[in-house]
């Protein structure tokens, strides 16, 4: 493209939009409310030595009773695709299939690093978010294949019980993958948590929550920035929130104890997590398990990547229902069953040690912007991790076995989800300084005191939100491998534009 000398940034599109004609969007609430069954994605249970086979294809799925079927691609039949149930110390094989067409039904931005107009429309690679792998099974973002090829990828699984979750991570268009369906669970289990008594078998409830905007004839429409050869959107957020690919689905519980494992899956959306009349519920764990004990909640701050397990006990709301909530809409309906039933599941008040990371065992300690650059109109139009693209040379380079402290100086207004492959870690704090000064000067002034995490947010991490104008530190152990692998914001927008960096584990 030309760039016109009118315009005094290669950054402002805006002089040029062209106006692409949005299609009629649907009013989520004008629909009806808790009529369709929560979905349950099918269990994988791999045995040991025989390969998953896990196809990638598009196909069709209603996200509501009154709507058409929505052209969807997923991992398996369905989105979410299937949840691969491993054993902590058992290696699972997959090989990831690739059958999805050769056009891609949502909008290529090939001004985007990774996503050029040479590179195939179509290309899909899979990271297991969460899981501690070999570098060249991690799902690097530019080991994509095609339709028609196929990768078969080992994960060792040599870490804690947890919620993780796979999902593509193509360079360039993982923001369109999963926005078209590509993502599911992954849970790893173990003996220790297995020991526990917490509820299980039909009690143990994923919830995978995703937002999309929807079009009058019920499909998924990715907004776009009005100039028709550089459609990305800094942000994008729907109206529909689905739970399980479902819009307001209602779920039938006993009144007992229920485990639920949600994961938020969207591009861009946070959600606010409450039950309707601020009902307490007890977190046991985060992205990366356990936590050290319960935590007693009344409403929960997802962001995208990040997890939460979850205990709700609908003993005493028996023959009632109650609405899961983000802010101040429902998301789906528990209808609890009458009478009452044996509940023989536990909630132990310690569920396992989490040693607090000591500061002093870091040794390296490495200062990171995160900086936000605006176009003419001040659209925020490119967002980086400590100044530099991708493309730019290796500059983290920790020692296998090292621990290491990464503080996050957020310059830009927003939060953002900072998650890092390969590892675990925790948060060490955060702390409010003054941004004016720092982008003045490069001088750090703190204009308040460090902030432990809250308990919920203490426990092992592998995604956690650095808030504006704070440092966020964490506190991080380059266990595993040695290799290259990414660190990225977790909005999806962002990481598919620039807002991810390599980073290599040496020997
Ligand atoms: Cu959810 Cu790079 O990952
Ligand atoms: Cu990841
Ligand atoms: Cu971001």
């Amino acid at each position: 493209m030309a760039m016109s000398p009118v315009h005094g940034s290669s950054l402002c599109k805006h002089a040029v939009a062209d106006q692409a004609s949005v299609p009629k969007l649907i009013d989520p609430t004008r629909l009806a409310p808790f009529v369709d069954p929560l979905p349950l994605p099918e269990v994988l249970h791999p045995k040991p030595g025989v390969p998953l086979r896990i196809a990638m294809r598009e196909t069709t799925q209603r996200v509501h009773r009154d709507l058409p079927p929505a052209r969807v691609w997923t991992y398996g039949n369905s989105m979410p695709g299937p949840t691969i149930e491993a054993r902590s110390g058992e290696a699972v094989q997959v090989e990831w299939l690739n059958q999805l067409p050769t056009k891609h039904f949502l909008p290529i931005d090939h001004h985007i690093c990774g996503a050029e107009a040479d590179k195939p429309e179509v290309r899909s690679v899979v990271h297991v978010h969460g899981a501690r792998v070999p570098a060249s099974d991690d799902g690097y973002p530019t080991d994509w294949f095609v339709p028609g090829q196929s990768r078969r990828q080992t994960y060792p699984n040599k870490q804690d019980a947890a919620t993780l979750w796979y999902h593509d991570h193509t360079m360039g268009i993982e923001r369109l993958n999963l926005y078209a369906g590509l993502f599911g669970l992954y849970l790893l289990r173990d003996e220790h948590e297995l020991s526990l008594g917490l509820p299980d078998g039909e009690h143990e409830v994923p919830l995978v929550l995703t937002d999309r905007l929807l079009t009058e004839n019920g499909q998924f429409y990715y907004p776009v920035s009005g100039v028709s050869d550089a459609p990305w959107m800094p942000e994008v957020f729907g109206d529909a929130m689905l739970v399980n690919g479902a819009l307001m689905p209602h779920f039938e519980v006993q009144p007992r104890r229920y485990r639920f494992r949600v994961l938020n899956a969207a591009n861009g959306r946070f959600f606010r997590l409450s039950l309707r009349g601020q009902k307490a519920f007890t977190q046991i764990g985060s992205d990366q398990g356990l936590l050290a004990a319960p935590v007693q909640q009344t409403n929960l701050f997802l962001a995208p990547g990040e997890r939460a397990d979850l205990i709700v006990d609908f003993a005493r709301m028996a023959g009632a229902t109650i609405e899961l909530m983000n802010d101040v809409l429902p998301i789906m309906q528990f209808k609890v069953g009458a009478g009452q039933v044996q509940d023989g599941s536990r909630v132990p008040s310690k569920l396992r040690d989490v040693p607090r990371a000591a500061e002093a065992s870091a040794t390296q300690t490495r200062v990171l912007t995160i900086d936000e650059y605006a176009d003419c109109v001040a659209t925020p139009m490119l967002m980086l991790l400590d100044g530099k693209r991708w493309h730019e040379p290796v500059s983290e380079k920790p020692k296998l076995g090292s621990t290491e402290i990464w503080s996050f100086l957020n310059l830009t207004e927003d939060t953002h989800p900072i998650h890092l492959h390969l590892v675990r870690f925790q948060i060490l704090d955060r702390r409010p300084f003054d941004v004016d000064q720092y982008l003045e000067s490069k001088t750090i002034r703190y204009t308040g005191p460090a902030q432990p995490p809250p308990p919920h947010e203490a426990g092992w991490k592998d995604t956690a939100q650095v808030y504006p104008g704070m440092i966020t530190r964490y506190i991080i152990t380059f266990e595993g491998y040695t290799g290259r692998y990414v660190w990225h914001c977790h909005l999806l927008e962002h990481a598919s534009n620039e807002m991810m960096r390599p980073f290599e584990v040496v020997a």
